[in-house]
């Protein structure tokens, strides 16, 4: 049997290490991004994003002639599309952007040809996968026998290239024979199970399993500010709950960040606002913390000028999305941080993970101590949680919106 051929749309966090996956699993694989650097660095056998082990299966698969990257779509057999949907920002409820989905469709309609499979990975709202195959017909492809389905994406950043062939798979395809198809495809390199449903289902499916994290993050949040007024600790009060046995409470933070669980029930929202009622709660709940923390950190912030008598400054502990990760995009931690910077007030920022930020003033956690008037842990890295660290921050008075039990 000769070679297929995979094209992959979109080379990032889950395009690129899907598309050095199939390089090493026996696939011929071009990689398509509109970004010139990326292309360019994968080219060179190396990768232009932070993911543990990555930089391995792209240099070997290159070397190996297995992956090439390109600037535009190039012919395939089977088409994957790994592009960003954000939503757009502003208005009462954020609506999808599908627009980076529908220009990949666009960009691979003249080369799509019988007997091909297109999967859709990226996250989206649910009608997306046939919205694309109307795109697929309008620009011209005969769908004939070409197969469409999705399937999302459900891998944890940092265990990617781990996640991608153990995680339980969900494809959903426009025809029974499509889903069957492109299970078959997974099941050439995922080692978890493919599950077969339709298209529709498995939109939802992914925008469900984030909106579920997403409310039962929520209740957590709430608890904190129920528990806070009434003078309870929250996080003892949650290990004890936990203790009955079928009650699992998660952990209250500075909000909900990242590009998946702070966007993706908007998707749903979008779409049926009357009856997303929970769903939408949750994401103002999860917003209302962040907006709660940064009036708590201002109160201190006045208790400390009635105290000195000069401005205060505030050290901001941590500024990723969660915690040991470099990555800022959606985090209310940096939210809070700019938005105090903003205000006018003193900020200085500890992040262990980045060594710069072009808006903030970076320090290290000992000079944050010393230099600040007030300290706000707002995400729990394990830099903190070193009993010696503890107890510092238990001695400078640190107000602990992550748990790190001081
Ligand atoms: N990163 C994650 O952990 C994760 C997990 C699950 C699902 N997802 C979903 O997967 C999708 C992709 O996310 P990501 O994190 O890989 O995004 P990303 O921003 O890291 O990568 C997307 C890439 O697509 C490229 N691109 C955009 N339009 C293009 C086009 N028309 N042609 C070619 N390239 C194009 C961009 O230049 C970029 O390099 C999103 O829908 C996201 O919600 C991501």
């Amino acid at each position: 049997m000769s070679t297929k051929v995979v094209c992959v749309v979109g080379l990032g966090y889950i395009g690129l290490p899907t598309a050095a996956l199939l390089a090493t699993n026996g696939y011929q694989v071009v990689g398509v991004d509109l970004n010139p650097h990326a292309v360019a660095t994968i080219n060179q056998g190396q990768i232009h994003i932070v993911e543990p082990d990555l930089d391995a299966y792209v240099r070997s698969a290159v070397v190996a002639g297995k992956l090439k990257a390109y600037a535009t779509p190039q012919q395939a057999d089977i088409y994957m599309i790994c592009v960003p949907t954000p939503f757009h920002e502003g208005g009462d409820i954020p609506q999808p952007n599908i627009d980076f989905v529908l220009a990949a469709a666009r960009g691979i309609a003249h080369l799509v040809k019988p007997g091909n499979l297109v999967i859709l990975e990226s996250t989206s709202p649910v009608g997306t996968t046939q919205r694309m195959s109307e795109i697929l017909q309008e620009a011209g492809a005969d769908l004939s026998s070409v197969h469409l389905a999705y399937c999302p994406e459900r891998v944890l950043p940092g265990k990617i290239m781990t996640e991608l062939v153990e995680n339980d798979r969900v494809v959903g395809g426009l025809t029974p024979e499509a889903t069957r198809l492109v299970s078959n495809f997974y099941r050439t390199f995922v080692r978890g199970e493919v599950l077969e449903t339709d298209a529709q289902t498995a939109e939802m499916c992914k925008l469900a399993e984030n909106s579920y994290r997403d409310v039962n993050i929520a209740f957590a949040n709430e608890m904190s500010l129920l528990c806070t007024k009434a003078g309870i600790n929250v996080w003892r009060l949650i290990q004890l709950a936990n203790r009955h046995p079928r009650v699992n409470i998660l952990q209250p933070g500075a909000g909900v960040g990242g590009h998946c669980i702070a966007v993706d029930p908007w998707f749903i929202v979008a779409r049926d606002p009357k009856n997303a009622r929970l769903i939408r709660t949750a994401r103002e709940v999860n917003n209302f913390k962040t907006e709660w923390v940064i009036d708590q950190i201002k109160i201190a912030m006045d208790a400390a000028l009635t105290r000195t008598g000069r401005k205060p400054r505030v050290a901001c502990l941590g500024l990723a999305f969660k915690p040991d990760i470099d990555d800022l995009r959606e985090s209310p931690a940096l939210h809070i941080a700019l938005r105090l910077q903003m205000q006018g007030y003193d900020v200085v920022a500890v992040e262990p993970n980045i060594s710069s930020h072009n808006e903030l003033s970076l320090v290290d956690l000992e000079e944050a101590l010393a230099i600040s008037d007030v300290a706000a842990l707002l995400v729990k890295h394990k830099q903190f949680v070193e009993p010696s660290v503890k107890e510092k921050l238990h001695a400078s008075g640190a107000m602990d919106f992550c748990g790190v039990g001081i």
